[in-house]
């Protein structure tokens, strides 16, 4: 049953934590027993507070302390993302506006790290819920309508438009860059186009271990470079800096690091390999880099070469085979093909878990036969 939560019942809600405690989603018999002492809806919103903070719990903090609309979790951002943001804007803002600021999981953290912060969200619920998470005052009203003569900083999270990946959002992002203030960080689809940004704003990439999560998007105020790939929960970032030379182009040598989505897309693969020292690319077009010694950073998994050999299906199959590898992690770069008819051409049947790169190797089809060294993660 998919109940109705509005601010009347999630009041009702919050004075009633025996309720919350008692509830077991997907339990009918306890609903059924608790139906005899409340009323149904209210016992049907209680437990679908307790799935929503079960699904929350992985990715935001104390969710169980939380209240939460499913449209506003699924929206929300991750306290590990949320966390890396607010200590920039704390870093040089005293006080800000959330614009947006749905179920508050962004406003919280920003409140956390010591900045004096409001919220601003047309939907009632999500206000209701940003008040609860965030202890800060949140105000329902278009955020187009606010006044923003005096603030500090602001930063907005607008609506993705549905089902769109490249940035197309509610506030506009245009609105987002035309907004009277100095200081605004602004959180986009990691896949918006690059001719989308403003000139002078910084695109900050940032990933979650291997997943790519956002880009975040600096005024000029605040910017520190045109591009940057922020990697958690390292916390790190790496600037994309445009007089870093190309990397050297050879062939694989006896480690690869497959670098972070965030340092592919900022367009930080060359700055990450002067990072790194010792490191050049496999080929001109393609961001796996290569290094004789096994140099670990966060901004990506690093690999050591079992086997190089051109692609071909045959030949990648007894090299598996002679490798005692069963379970592959294919990862494709530059090679077209569907990777899992490779993976049941292949029947690997061994017991040990490789990485198996598809690329080009001076513009040839080529496959690295590969073993994580260290801790996977980034
Ligand atoms: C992506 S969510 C914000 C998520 C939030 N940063 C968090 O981490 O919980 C976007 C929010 O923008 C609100 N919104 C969209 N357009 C708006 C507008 N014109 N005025 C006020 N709020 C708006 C939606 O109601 C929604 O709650």
């Amino acid at each position: 049953m998919v109940t109705v939560l509005t601010p009347a019942v999630l009041r009702l809600l919050a004075a009633a934590p025996e309720l919350a405690a008692a509830v077991v989603p997907g339990d009918l018999q306890v609903a059924t027993s608790l139906r005899s002492t409340w009323p149904a809806d209210l016992v049907a919103a209680a437990t679908e507070q307790a799935a929503l903070r079960a699904r929350a719990s992985s990715r935001l903090r104390d969710a169980d302390a939380m209240v939460l609309t499913a449209a506003g979790l699924e929206q929300a951002t991750s306290t590990a993302v949320a966390r890396h943001r607010a200590a920039r804007v704390a870093a040089s803002a005293t006080s800000a506006v959330d614009l947006c600021c749905g179920i508050g999981s962004d406003l919280r953290e920003i409140v956390a790290a010591g900045v004096r912060a409001v919220g601003v969200d047309r939907d009632e619920t999500h206000a209701w819920c940003a008040r609860h998470n965030s202890g800060a005052a949140v105000a329902v009203a278009d955020v187009r309508d606010v006044r923003l003569d005096g603030v500090d900083a602001v930063y907005v999270d607008p609506a993705r438009r549905a089902g769109d990946r490249r940035g197309g959002s509610d506030p506009p992002l245009e609105w987002c860059f035309s907004l009277p203030v100095a200081r605004v960080v602004v959180k986009a689809a990691p896949g918006l186009p690059l001719s989308a940004v403003a000139p002078g704003w910084e695109v900050e990439f940032v990933a979650d271990g291997r997943d790519l999560k956002e880009a975040c998007l600096w005024s000029p105020a605040w910017a520190t470079a045109a591009r940057r790939a922020t990697v958690l929960p390292a916390g790190v970032s790496l600037a994309a800096d445009p007089s870093t030379p190309q990397a050297e182009v050879r062939a694989p040598g006896r480690y690869v690091v497959d670098p972070s989505p965030a340092v592919t897309r900022a367009g930080a693969v060359a700055d990450l390999a002067a990072l790194l020292g010792d490191a050049w690319q496999i080929d001109e077009r393609i961001a796996f880099l290569s290094m004789d010694s096994p140099t670990a950073t966060p901004y990506g998994r690093l690999l050591e070469v079992a086997a190089s050999l051109p692609f071909g299906v045959k030949p990648l199959g007894a090299e598996l085979r002679r490798l005692d590898v069963g379970a592959v992690d294919l990862r494709r770069r530059g090679l077209a093909g569907d990777v899992d008819d490779l993976r049941r051409r292949l029947k690997p049947r061994g017991s040990r878990h490789a990485v198996v790169l598809l690329t080009r190797v001076d513009d040839k089809p080529w496959a690295l036969v590969c073993f994580p060294v260290g801790p996977a993660g980034n």
